[in-house]
């Protein structure tokens, strides 16, 4: 039987599977799920030795999440391939009640099959497993070498995982890296990411008085601690124009001619745009004047107040707030320095305070950017699989999102080429409610991988680069 015919026989099974992860809570952003990502972890393993992987595992390293870990290694001279995907998962917390269906019990509407982490990136385990299933269960082996490591912990930034590679090393050395946590800018259309941002992370804390004060006594006197945070909130307000953060755009490598064709082409308009993401009527985007909202996301800083706090709306009480704080988050682009944006962005925040306020910024977290240039046997091997499992020829793309361990785990492995398939699409509504995964580009992801396999063990002399 042919692998893709197993697939074809095989979809319900796989749906299932699916099903099964999507059912665990396995959230890492809050830590109060370690059970749950225990179980996925465990689950995910039980998938492996189904679909046929060896040496099965749940690995760990210092205080991580658990890694699902499994491989097979029985195509001598054959390249090796790592798959990475994560089974950790976003939170429900406070918008329970916009999803149409329960978010974790996967649900077939108009296509699509909706959860929490049905595409971010559960979707992309059973994607993985299905692949390698449909060679081990139709001819007994694989065509190439496989190793794949399914994380707990991308949702909250990967901070064990360069540690887990450098330590494991030898047991992961591949010689090209598969990840599927991207997204496809349209439905049907295969992409190939090649640039992801980086992340830089700052805390904000304004600081008034030692403790709250009646508002009747002290308002009007002592200095609001909520409103001086927002004047200083304010002052990243960019209207149209660039970021007012003197000395951010420095280092910003500009999109050549082509690229910005090619992004500005990609995945629809501003009009598009605005509908997949639900704007609301009379809201502007945010857009710098010419610029395409791919070229905003794929190739431009951009920063986002993530999250505010001066009291709840559970403690509403008249008073003159003493403390305020805010985590502002930057997405950063080729060439830019994580430690040098850092700092000019710290520099305006703590510019002349309103009312002379105490101002502590301090950084939260850092994650470089990567960007590859999408040639070479490896990316030919992937565009040929896409283009036969999608019967479309794959577009190489940008992506605003951050994947911090590629670019560390490509040059651990020596520069290994990392081909990134989307699994999700501009209707996924990851992190959001009524996250859910295009069943039929789904299906057509996984007969992708099966068919990279072969064209990568097909590559003359094993070369992938
Ligand atoms: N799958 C996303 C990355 C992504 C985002 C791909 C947007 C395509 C479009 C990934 O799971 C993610 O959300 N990463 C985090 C990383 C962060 C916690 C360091 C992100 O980008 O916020
Ligand atoms: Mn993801």
């Amino acid at each position: 039987m042919q692998p893709t015919k197993w697939l074809e026989q095989n979809d319900a099974k796989l749906i299932g599977d699916l099903a099964k992860l999507v059912a665990i809570e396995s959230i890492s952003t809050d830590g109060e799920h370690q059970k749950e990502l225990d179980q996925t972890a465990e689950l995910t393993c039980e998938q492996m030795k189904e679909a046929g992987l060896n040496n099965v595992q749940v690995l760990k390293t210092g205080s991580s999440n658990p890694y699902a870990f499994g491989e097979w290694l029985d195509a001598p001279g054959k390249p090796t391939v790592f798959l990475y995907a994560h089974h950790d998962i976003q939170p429900v917390k406070g918008f329970e009640d916009q999803w149409q269906s329960p978010p974790f019990t996967l649900t077939e509407r108009d296509g699509r099959l909706f959860g929490r982490g049905a595409a971010d990136d559960k979707g992309a385990i059973t994607t993985q497993l299905g692949a390698i299933a449909s060679w081990l269960k139709t001819k007994g082996s694989l065509p190439v070498n496989v190793k794949m490591l399914v994380e707990g912990e991308e949702e909250v930034g990967s901070s064990n995982l360069q540690g887990f590679f450098v330590d494991n090393k030898d047991r992961l050395m591949s010689d090209v890296i598969v990840v599927c946590d991207t997204e496809n800018v349209e439905n049907g259309l295969p992409c190939i990411t090649y640039a992801l941002r980086g992340i830089v992370e700052l805390s904000v804390e304004v600081r008034t008085a030692s403790a709250p004060v009646h508002s009747g006594m002290a308002g009007g006197v002592l200095a609001d601690a909520a409103i001086a945070l927002n004047v200083i909130l304010a002052r990243l307000y960019w209207g149209h124009k660039k970021l007012p953060v003197p000395g951010i755009y420095d280092k910003v490598r500009k999109m050549t001619g082509p690229e910005r064709r090619a992004a500005k082409k990609a995945g629809g308009d501003e009009t598009k745009w605005r509908s997949d993401q639900g704007v609301l009527a009379g809201v502007e985007l945010a857009l710098e004047r010419n610029v395409s909202p791919n070229e905003a996301t794929w190739r431009k800083p951009a920063i986002t107040v993530i999250v505010q706090e001066a009291s709840t709306m559970a403690n509403k009480s008249n008073q003159v707030l003493p403390k305020a704080r805010a985590y502002v988050s930057c997405r950063i682009v080729p060439d830019q320095d994580p430690e040098e944006v850092y700092e000019q962005i710290k520099a305006v925040l703590v510019k002349d305070p309103p009312w002379g306020v105490q101002v502590e910024v301090k950084p939260t977290a850092k994650m470089k950017w990567w960007m590859t240039e999408p040639t070479g046997p490896a990316f030919v091997a992937a565009q040929k699989a896409l283009k036969k499992g999608f019967g479309v020829k794959p577009i190489p793309i940008g992506c605003g999102g951050s994947i911090g361990f590629v670019g560390p785990l490509a040059e651990l492995f020596g520069g290994a080429p990392a081909l990134l398939l989307g699994i999700e699409d501009p209707l996924s509504k990851a992190h959001a409610p009524n996250e859910s995964l295009h069943a039929g580009d789904f299906r057509k992801l996984t007969a992708s991988i099966s068919h990279l396999f072969e064209q990568i063990g097909n590559l003359p002399d094993g070369k992938v680069k």
